[in-house]
């Protein structure tokens, strides 16, 4: 047996932490030392002047220590529950109509141009590049119909090094842009053949996500067969879910079978404990004790639902019914590619709804981190993975520097770890955020 002294690997980093765990929505670990071996992974967790012991126990070399200033803090990177990669190409602009209207117009068109490879390669580029800039260090996407486009997604998420769930769009309905849609035997096909091809590529951070579009683009026979798709292969879903008032009236004439929107997708399996649907502004308390009884999440997508006029989320009420949430971007019904901004946002939605009903129990900034945190790896069922720091857990993490130069932030006096936080999470921007870890391994700065 090899003395694992000698091996003398790894890297430990030496400052402050802050993250959220399932009980304290912020925990500040002040001057804690994290050794992460070169796997990627936690190997300890303790103080700072445990270093030497600490470094011997575990085979580090005690030299290997990255010191933060008192302007930094690491915390764990963000999740994007909700992200559309195609969109990108358009964030920003064409804001002006609500949800259907709006897939038609702008939505529609633009992702059938990826079918054009290049094309798809240039925006999936662009996008996985800005996200892990802005601190995203998990993205769920979806990407087009088109399966060699969506493989493209996964293996630039990969060479980045972006953890990633990735969805082949599934719909066999469009009235619209009638060229923009497959058949259902098609979407099973080739649904298939994504899984196997990106599961075959065996990337270690990207997994396939079963993605029916919604309940609008996708007959009863497709979203039965996506349902069996997933659970034979023990896969995530995706899709959306009550967003804006047409579409939940338009579902319930489409499938005047079932109970409730939710009922249309729980009937075909497609509610599970890998299952994140996107905005859920209109579901009821019954509802809602469907999802928790099934383990499936949601997805708050703040910038969108006020962009599309779609609907406010009231979050109190889904964290009081025990459903998983994490915060989405959903570019480009949302127009921002930042995670940050979706925490500015939900914290924006909830104090509007304090507003209207003074009753309303906003949420603090420390409960929108973790949902921007922890919350987003559990709704992606990811978070025995990432999410925090916790030994055994992959790093995944921001190394934040609240007065970097020439950035947004004038630090006036010595502030506490939280507050240090506070001022980020409602300040910061790219500039702040100096280096990202995922899986241990520093993808920003970007290496060429
Ligand atoms: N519902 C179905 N497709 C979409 C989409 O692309 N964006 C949003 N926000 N909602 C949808
Ligand atoms: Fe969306």
């Amino acid at each position: 047996t090899s003395d694992r002294r000698t091996e003398a690997i790894g890297h430990v980093y030496r400052g402050t932490f802050v993250h959220s765990t399932p009980h304290t929505a912020l925990q500040v670990l002040e001057d804690a030392l994290v050794g992460v071996d070169t796997g990627g992974k936690i190997a300890f967790i303790g103080k700072g002047q445990e270093l030497n012991k600490l470094s011997q126990t575990f085979g580090f070399c005690p030299s290997e220590v990255t010191q933060l200033t008192q302007d930094e803090f690491f915390m764990p990177g963000m999740v994007d529950t909700h992200i559309h990669a195609p969109q990108y190409s358009y964030a920003g602009t064409a804001l002006d109509m609500p949800l259907l209207q709006w897939l038609d117009t702008y939505t529609f068109p633009v992702e059938a141009r990826f079918k054009d490879l290049e094309f798809a390669k240039s925006v999936y580029t662009q996008i996985v590049k800005r996200t892990l800039r802005n601190g995203t260090t998990t993205a769920c996407y979806f990407a087009t119909i088109h399966t060699d486009a969506s493989l493209v997604l996964g293996q630039i998420a990969n060479e980045l090094g972006q953890r990633a769930l990735v969805g082949k769009v599934c719909m066999d309905r469009n009235k619209s842009v009638k060229h923009y849609k497959e058949t259902t035997q098609e979407s099973q096909e080739e649904t298939d053949r994504f899984i196997a091809e990106l599961l075959n590529k065996k990337y270690p951070l990207v997994k396939p996500v079963v993605t029916p579009r919604f309940a609008l683009s996708c007959t009863e026979a497709l979203l039965e067969q996506l349902g069996a798709i997933a659970k034979n292969n023990n896969l995530h879903i995706q899709s959306h879910i009550s967003e804006n008032t047409e579409e939940v009236k338009l579902v319930k004439e489409l499938f005047p079978e079932s109970e409730s929107y939710t009922d249309v997708y729980h009937k075909c399996n497609l509610l599970t404990n890998k299952t994140v649907m996107a905005h859920g502004c209109y579901l009821s308390d019954e509802e809602l004790d469907l999802f928790r009884e099934t383990g499936a999440a949601l997805s708050h997508c703040p910038n969108s639902n006020t962009s599309l006029c779609s609907g406010t989320l009231n979050v109190r009420n889904v964290l009081k019914h025990k459903v998983k949430l994490g915060l989405g971007t959903d570019v480009a019904g949302g127009y921002s590619a930042s995670m940050l901004d979706a925490v500015r946002r939900a914290q924006d939605v909830s104090k509007f709804l304090t507003i209207q009903d003074p009753g309303h129990d906003t949420l603090t900034f420390e409960e929108v981190f973790r949902l921007a945190t922890l919350g987003g790896s559990q709704a992606l069922s990811l978070d025995t993975q990432t999410g925090n720091f916790e030994v055994g857990k992959d790093f995944d993490a921001l190394r934040v520097n609240v007065a970097a130069a020439d950035g947004p932030i004038d630090l006036t006096q010595k502030v506490e770890p939280k507050i240090l936080l506070e001022k980020f999470l409602n300040l910061g921007d790219d500039r702040n955020i100096v280096e990202v870890f995922v899986a241990g391994r520093k993808v920003v700065p970007f290496t060429e």
